[in-house]
């Protein structure tokens, strides 16, 4: 089974966390090793994951100041360790590493964490024991990560795209820095789908969905309880039609 290595991408609240957490317990139920990883500094992967996780980010613990001020991964710490020991466990055996969440003091007692995760992801591909692991990336908003080399370990992006304008022109925005990269391939799934007009509409602005994903009332349920649509609503037709875009993705 070929690993797969996965970018999920798209404007503000397009449904990219919910996506992402969702696809990777299924990912997982396919007997994947699956790695999440969340570089958003707000809230949404753990909890589309279900996945408890302590309140300061477990990477803290692998940075470390060098002579000059800089951060870099303390001695001893490459990515085969980073997974062994600063993720979290999340349900059907899926690892989640995330780079941490904006504290009250804002960034500042997080900037190891954060320098930490980048260069960790920057070094996934050394890792053999790791080559094999299937990983799927839940990016915050808008195309700025994307820019700036979030997604290094992507061979795939997915593009999360609402029937909106804003939302389109941000997934082509999106897209357009994407293909930058000659090796990466792109692909779009339409998200809060209402009827066909909508299937329509993102295929006249120029996106073939790999899958279309219904606007679930499940999905605000779940999360009114704070808990995973996976295990909310397992029959949901947004659970299903993500199973579909999974299997499609697996197809590919
Ligand atoms: N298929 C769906 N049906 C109904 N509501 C949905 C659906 N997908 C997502 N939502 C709702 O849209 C909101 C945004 O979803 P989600 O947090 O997954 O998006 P996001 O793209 O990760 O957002 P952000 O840019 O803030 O990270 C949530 O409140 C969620 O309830
Ligand atoms: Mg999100």
């Amino acid at each position: 089974m070929k690993p797969l290595r996965i970018a999920v991408a798209g404007k503000g609240g397009a449904g990219k966390s919910l996506i992402s957490g969702t696809m990777a317990r299924l990912l997982a139920r396919h007997d994947r090793q699956v790695l999440a990883l969340d570089s958003d500094l707000q809230p949404g992967l753990a909890l589309s994951l279900g996945a408890a996780v302590p309140a300061e980010p477990p990477l803290l613990a692998a940075a470390e100041k060098d002579e000059d001020g800089r951060w870099r991964l303390r001695k001893g710490i490459g990515p085969v360790r980073a997974v062994q020991r600063y993720t979290t466990a999340a349900p059907d055996g899926v690892r989640l590493l995330q780079a941490g969440k904006t504290t009250d003091e804002g960034l500042a007692p997080l900037m190891g964490a954060i320098h930490a995760f980048y260069k960790v992801i920057h070094r996934l591909d050394e890792a053999g024991s790791l080559r094999d692991w299937t990983i799927l990336g839940d990016l915050p908003a808008g195309p700025r990560q994307v820019a700036f080399d979030w997604a290094p370990y992507a061979e795939h992006f997915l593009l999360v795209v609402e029937p909106t304008w804003p939302s389109m022109l941000t997934a082509r925005r999106v897209m357009r820095i994407v293909r930058i990269r000659e090796e990466v391939t792109v692909s779009a799934v339409l998200n809060k789908a209402t009827s066909e007009a909508d299937v329509d509409r993102v295929r006249a602005f120029g996106f073939e969905p790999l899958a279309v994903v219904p606007a679930d009332d499940a999905v605000r349920d779940a999360e009114r309880r704070g808990v995973a649509l996976l295990d909310h609503a397992p029959g949901s037709p947004a659970v299903a039609a993500i199973a579909r875009l999974v299997t499609a993705l697996e197809r590919r």
